[in-house]
């Protein structure tokens, strides 16, 4: 019986020597865990437990029939984070470049169908050189069986894709349909085509950071939502970002016990809003102090910096932020920003986060470029996620509210449950100056009248009462109120239900 045992344990010995110890220290040499370092840092300790350890590929040809390794390249299971359990796969780039092959996709394949089952979130470690050249037509269908189960588990359980190495080619839409993309500076890279046939087909020289890498992603490009330095901090930060979610879109996230007073009054607030209209302040600012502890994690820091999204916690409940943000672009909506905050906003709806929105928009941003890049539909993305979540939604107008804009920012004609204004904000068609300039165009030559005439329709409408004494504003607050009055709000909002009529799925504006 001993030898039984120590067979198993040499053959489980072998299998976590993946493609062998030379191949371990080429993948430590570019600064990357392995597959299996990289689960031991992402899961609580000692609660990873393995399927298919002893899987191997079926193919014969180009000599591969001698060339088998047991797991074949990719480490897949369960384990928990905080205590709750998520399935896990882990590309093993030391077994052939962690490539996918049938079987390979087999394995990720019946982690995803376990988890979709049980309702715990899929995290993907991604690391591989794409489709197993080798096998052919088998790996396109493996990648293909991922793609449907991603899309069958969108909406029903969190999936969120790590990229830590090589993503290329249509392996890229796998993490393409997840709810989260996390990058890794310096080690990872996402690509349809990489810098090879780019230079063939279109003669621009690039290298595969600037096509790909975790900067282009999380600023050029949007494809992905944070870029960390390294290994450890991607991993430790996704921890960290787990514990904000719900299990599955039946449940509701976590509540966390906190210090934090939930009535803690902030007068700092009371003067954050400059006394020139258009001077910017910092949005964050007022993030971070009504939400708890100052804990904030924001998603896409770095791109369509004009609106701010993220996670964070009130009197222990996670809320999902949407905010303008004043130093960029004025807070104004263009195309990105109202595409990032619209699948932001999608993302908290499925998995039932309330959504708390602060507003100071000047409006949608004017130019060509704009209108022909379809600001229209991407505009229209935005107002329709908002218009769509059924979650609790509590808005905040801080200062300006302008046009349609203000319509589309979690405004209570898209079904706001709670919604406040600071006492300076402005809820109007249009600001004052470019008011006056279009309505009393004949007085353009008299700076006198037209100073007066601003400064009319600024005492008229540049103000909180009007959109209050037609009830579309619930109250006026205290800014130093803002964390007590959003907290009440959401305690209020728990029992909410709302459902839409029946239909097989809306026409959301692509
Ligand atoms: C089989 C592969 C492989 C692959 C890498 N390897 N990619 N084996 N199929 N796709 C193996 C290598 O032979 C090598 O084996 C080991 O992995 C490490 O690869 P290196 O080239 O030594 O590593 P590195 O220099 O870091 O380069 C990594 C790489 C490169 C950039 C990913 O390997 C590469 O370009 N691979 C091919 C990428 C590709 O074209 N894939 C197909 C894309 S199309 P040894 O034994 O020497 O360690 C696609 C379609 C998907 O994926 C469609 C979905 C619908």
């Amino acid at each position: 019986m001993q030898e039984i045992l120590n067979e198993l344990e040499r053959r489980r010995g072998q299998a976590r020597l993946g493609g062998g110890e030379r191949r371990i220290a080429a993948q430590h040499g570019k600064g990357k865990l392995t597959a299996r370092e990289r689960l031991e840092v992402l899961l609580d300790e000692g609660s990873f437990e393995e399927y298919d350890m002893f899987v191997e590929h079926r193919t014969t040809e180009f000599g591969m029939a001698d060339q088998r390794i047991a797991g074949d390249g990719v480490v897949t299971g369960h384990g928990t984070v905080g205590g709750r359990p998520i399935f896990v796969f882990s590309q093993d780039f030391t077994v052939f470049g962690g490539s996918l092959s049938e079987t390979h996709a087999q394995k990720i394949c019946k982690i995803m169908d376990q988890a979709l089952k049980l309702g715990t979130p899929v995290v993907g470690i991604n690391d591989s050189g794409g489709a197993r050249i080798q096998e052919g037509v088998d790996s396109l269908a493996g990648y293909a069986e991922v793609f449907q189960r991603n899309v069958v588990a969108s909406g029903v359980i969190p999936q969120i894709s790590m990229i830590m190495g090589p993503c290329a080619g249509g392996a890229v839409y796998s993490p393409a349909m997840t709810d989260m993309i996390f990058m890794v500076k310096d080690s990872s890279y996402m690509f349809v085509t990489g810098p090879d046939v780019v230079k063939t087909v279109t003669h621009e020289e690039v290298t595969q950071e600037e096509l790909g890498g975790a900067v282009t992603h999380t600023t050029k490009s949007g494809v992905a939502d944070h870029a960390f330095e390294n290994d450890v901090e991607a991993l430790l930060e996704l921890r960290r970002f787990l514990s904000f979610l719900p299990q599955n879109n039946r449940e509701a996230p976590p509540r966390r016990a906190t210090q934090d007073p939930w009535n803690r009054d902030e007068y700092g607030l009371d003067t954050l809003i400059p006394d020139n209209p258009n001077k910017p302040y910092d949005m964050k600012e007022l993030i971070v102090k009504v939400v708890d502890e100052g804990e904030f994690f924001e998603l896409q820091p770095t791109y369509a910096a004009n609106i701010v999204t993220g996670l964070g916690r009130m009197d222990g409940r996670t809320v999902g932020i949407v905010a303008n943000q004043p130093m960029v672009l004025a807070g104004c909506l263009d195309i990105e920003s109202s595409r990032k905050a619209a699948r932001f906003v999608r993302f908290c709806d499925c998995f039932n986060i309330p959504i708390v929105t602060f507003v100071d928009v000047p409006g949608f941003l004017p130019g060509t470029s704009q209108e022909y890049g379809g600001i229209i539909k991407h505009g229209a993305k935005l107002l329709f996620a908002f218009a769509q979540a059924t979650v609790p939604k509590v808005t905040c107008i801080t200062r300006k509210a302008y046009g349609g804009a203000y319509d589309v920012m979690s405004s209570k004609h898209l079904r706001g449950d709670v919604n406040y204004a600071w006492p300076s904000a402005e809820i109007a068609v249009m600001g004052p100056k470019g008011a006056v300039e279009i309505i009393f165009r004949q007085d353009a030559g008299d700076p006198e009248k037209i100073e007066e005439r601003t400064e009319e329709y600024r005492r008229l409408f540049a103000n909180p009462f009007v959109a209050a004494s037609r009830g579309f504003i619930d109250d006026v607050i205290m800014p130093h109120g803002t964390r007590r009055r959003i907290c009440q709000a959401l305690r209020l909002l728990e029992g909410k239900r709302l459902e839409d009529p029946w239909k097989k799925h809306d026409n959301l504006p692509l």
